[in-house]
């Protein structure tokens, strides 16, 4: 099948369209013919090489963490879905590849596609919106009436996680461009900060909840926009211990990452505030919540730019950028 093959690690290493061998899909596995597939700034810290401690990938390898498509096959262990089903998912960590035609999904990673979007919407959104529903509604379990800072609410985390801390009753604030400031209005967003001109940390005070995927500056800064008891959660780093300890890291990278983050985890505990790491992970079940979501109209997706597969460097280039307003997909059919 044809797919883009990263050959080696390497900065801005460019991928190669290629032939792999077709995914060989075990009896949990569902087989989808790829229609879309969704670009992350993980895939691009992953070709740079900055996630081998974690995620030590071999290369070559096919990057791509989120897909819209057909099934084709099920495995016999397969009961939630069938052949011709329209389905989108974020694989799990060791089984992505959504930069191909054809991939192997656990049946549990997946769920059936929202009905109302196109394949390329549809991949747009997984592992986007499994972060936000991971930070707000397990992690930060928001309540109506909170106050919520998202940063970079124009970006792929952002866009998605304004609408879902709308949906959950919170009153949300998020830093951006001013360029961007009608887009964000649109989406609910109460209290746009323009990062360029102001100081959000001195425009807002009394949060419950910090959703950080900025810098370390803007997450120390982060600290003075919670109340006692508040929640900074970052999905940019530093990861912490708790979750060195969940992917069953060796002994060194547990210290490494726990010096890491000292400073942040020792200045919020003087700030009365709960310091945590979030790395999100596939859930089809989620996904299926998220659905519904999009269906009944509460969350749109937003999505810059959608690119044809063969142009799969370019969309890559575009998203390095650090400037996209939303999310960008390639289109394979
Ligand atoms: N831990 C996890 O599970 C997890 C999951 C998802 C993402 N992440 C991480 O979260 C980060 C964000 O991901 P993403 O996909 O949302 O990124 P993205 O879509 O590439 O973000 C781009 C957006 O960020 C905005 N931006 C850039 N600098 C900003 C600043 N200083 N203040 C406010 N907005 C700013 C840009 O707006 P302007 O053009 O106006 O500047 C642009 O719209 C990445 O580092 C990613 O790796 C982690």
């Amino acid at each position: 099948m044809k797919a883009f093959i990263l050959d080696r690690y390497g900065k801005k290493q460019a991928l190669r369209l290629g032939d792999m061998l077709e995914p060989v899909p075990g009896p949990e596995d569902v087989l989808i013919e790829v229609e879309a597939a969704g670009l992350n700034i993980l895939d691009s810290k992953i070709r740079d090489g900055a996630f081998k401690p974690i995620l030590p990938y071999k290369a070559p390898l096919v990057l791509g963490h989120d897909l819209a498509g057909l099934v084709i096959s099920v495995g016999a262990n397969v009961r939630r879905f069938k052949v011709g089903d329209a389905v989108y998912a974020r694989p799990r960590d060791g089984q992505i590849g959504a930069f191909a035609e054809r991939i192997a999904v656990k049946e549990s990673d997946l769920a059936l596609k929202p009905a109302n979007l196109p394949m390329a919407e549809a991949a747009s959104i997984p592992l986007v919106g499994l972060t936000a529903w991971q930070a707000l509604v397990e992690r930060a379990q928001i309540k109506p009436g909170q106050k919520v800072l998202i940063h970079a609410g124009s970006g792929g985390v952002g866009t998605f996680a304004i609408q879902l801390a709308k949906h959950l009753g919170a009153i949300v604030a998020t830093t951006a461009s001013a360029a961007n400031v009608a887009m964000l209005r649109e989406l609910g967003t109460d209290v746009v900060i323009d990062y360029r001109s102001q100081k959000f940390e001195e425009e807002l005070s009394g949060y419950d909840v910090v959703l950080n995927s900025l810098d370390a500056t803007t997450l120390e800064k982060s600290l003075k926009v919670l109340k006692p008891g508040g929640q900074l959660i970052s999905i940019s780093g530093p990861p912490d211990p708790a979750f060195a300890h969940a992917q069953g890291l060796n002994v060194v990278l547990r210290l490494v990452l726990r010096a890491m983050s000292a400073g942040i985890r020792r200045k919020a505990k003087r700030a009365g505030v709960d310091y945590s790491f979030l790395f999100m992970r596939a859930d089809g079940e989620q996904l299926g919540h998220i659905a519904k979501l999009i269906e009944d109209g509460t969350i749109r997706p937003v999505v810059d730019r959608v690119f044809p597969f063969e142009q799969l460097n370019e969309a890559f280039a575009y998203i390095d950028t650090g400037r996209a307003k939303g999310k960008v997909v390639v289109t394979l059919k």
